[in-house]
């Protein structure tokens, strides 16, 4: 990863402009109701509106960033941070010492240490465990059997989290365990910064306590995942080991408490993220089977009917840009925010120190002003000659800058093996029930995509 960080100019003061008011402020409400009832609308809306727009949130003033070049600058600049009512109520939940969630000179510190285990030449030892978890969908699906593709998605995704960051073998049991707890608590957590009801949350209904029992257990989890690795004596070449062994600035071994908040903060964004995006990834397999049938052939020439592997990842030209163009249309990461730290400008805008700013991948990538055809589904758009007119910072799934996601590389190679390793042995067709509508969440995801596995 490279870790970008430029100042941008900044305008003299007076020379700054206030950013308009975002159109449709209800007096009162301002935008907020509008974002709660449909934020991928409004979001994609407030280009028509400017630049930098500001949004009348209850009492606050939100600015929003609309073009690719802002979005890059608002994520290359140190004057803003990590901040915000998202951040807060992750911080409140899942702890307050993750590399997520921390700023500044511990933020670094913590960025070094798990750095080394999302390098590129770190993926091929990934290798083994995501192909044998690629192939072990397709064997668990039987053709013609209808697929939850919710769990069945989440399941993988943490399965191959836990088995490559935190190896060991007792992951194959308890991946169960983390997957149904984390898809508990990421729809709780959602509803809780949605709807912030406060003190409502803390009264023992059914939906608080299921929460509840499930925010617990993977705490509890965490806690067993690190105790049986220190019991085992064992110190394999791993993300856990890393953060095991990290020290302070000081040079002293880091606390129990940000160990713990450490393997929360890889394992929580690792797998709702990998999930969602491999839901959208069968949607897009049922409902372009011209492009199923694509990957399925270039995989076959790939491979020559072998069980595809990680050597074959760069090979897949068309299954990787079938990924990509999955996760242009529906970003996992739909929402970001930031805080300015200081007085500061974009885009020739003022804004002041302490503002919030948000901005949507979502509306981004689907901006017809940086991409023809914007909302079909066109993964050839991905080949050189055609990608290289995508403006700056239009695609940038996992952001640039000293946040940017550190598993870019980890993720797409296990995107692009499951994809090609399920699309091998299957066509997907929807099933009665299934609902392909989308969920906006902390990510985006289908409702309930259900599908049925045909064999080809
Ligand atoms: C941060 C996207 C998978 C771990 C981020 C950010 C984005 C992102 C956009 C930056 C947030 C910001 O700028 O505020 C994605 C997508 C994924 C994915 C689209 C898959 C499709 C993963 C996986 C892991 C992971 C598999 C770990 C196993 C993290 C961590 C951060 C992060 C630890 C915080 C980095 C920091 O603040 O320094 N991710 N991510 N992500 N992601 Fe991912």
């Amino acid at each position: 990863m490279t870790v970008e960080s430029v100042k941008p100019v900044a305008p003299e003061a007076a020379e700054l402009r206030e950013p308009p008011l975002a159109g449709g402020a209800v007096p009162g409400l301002g935008h907020g109701l509008k974002l709660v009832r449909d934020p991928l609308a409004f979001m994609s809306g407030l280009g028509e509106h400017g630049d930098v727009v500001r949004l009348r949130l209850g009492p606050k003033t939100v600015y929003a960033v609309t073009t690719p070049a802002l979005t890059g600058a608002l994520a290359l600049s140190p004057d803003f941070k990590i901040d915000g009512p998202l951040w807060e109520s992750l911080e409140g939940l899942l702890g307050k010492e993750g590399v997520a969630t921390a700023n500044g000179p511990r933020h670094r510190r913590q960025r070094r240490t798990i750095q080394p285990a999302f390098r590129l030449d770190a993926i091929p030892d990934y290798g083994p465990v995501m192909e044998e978890e690629a192939h072990a969908l397709t064997v668990r699906w039987r053709p013609g059997e209808t697929i939850d593709c919710t769990s069945e998605s989440f399941r993988v995704a943490v399965r191959i989290a836990a088995r490559c960051l935190l190896r060991g073998e007792y992951m194959d049991e308890r991946a169960e365990r983390l997957s149904n707890d984390l898809a508990t608590v990421f729809r709780g957590m959602y509803r809780r910064m949605v709807v912030p009801l406060g003190p409502l949350y803390r009264l023992p209904f059914p939906a608080n306590r299921e929460f509840n029992r499930a925010l617990a257990d993977l705490h509890l989890l965490v806690d067993e995942i690190v105790a049986e690795r220190r019991a085992s004596g064992q110190k394999p070449d791993d993300l856990l080991t890393a953060l095991l062994e990290a020290k302070d600035d000081n040079g002293d071994p880091i606390g129990e408490q940000e160990i713990h908040d450490q393997v929360v903060a890889i394992l929580t964004p690792g797998s709702e993220t990998v999930a969602s995006t491999i839901m959208w990834l069968l949607q897009v397999l049922a409902e372009h089977p011209e492009h199923a049938e694509k990957v399925r052939t270039e995989v076959e020439s790939v491979t020559g009917g072998r069980p595809v592997g990680f050597e074959h990842v760069r090979s897949l030209t068309h299954t990787n840009n079938v990924v990509v163009e999955a996760m242009r249309l529906r970003p996992a990461v739909w929402i970001l925010t930031r805080r300015a730290v200081t007085d500061t400008a974009l885009g020739g805008y003022r804004i002041p120190a302490g503002a919030d700013i948000v901005y949507s991948p979502y509306a981004i990538q689907r901006d017809a002003r940086s991409y023809e055809g914007h909302l079909d589904f066109d993964p050839d758009r991905w080949r050189p000659e055609r990608a290289k007119d995508v403006p700056k910072y239009a695609m940038s799934p996992f952001s640039v800058g000293n946040r940017k996601c550190p598993s870019d590389h980890f993720s797409m190679t296990q995107l692009s093996l499951i994809t090609a390793a399920v699309s091998a042995k299957y066509r997907f067709e929807q099933a009665g029930g299934s609902d392909d509508t989308t969920r906006v969440g902390i990510t985006l995801r289908p409702h309930d995509l259900r599908l049925r596995a045909m064999p080809w």
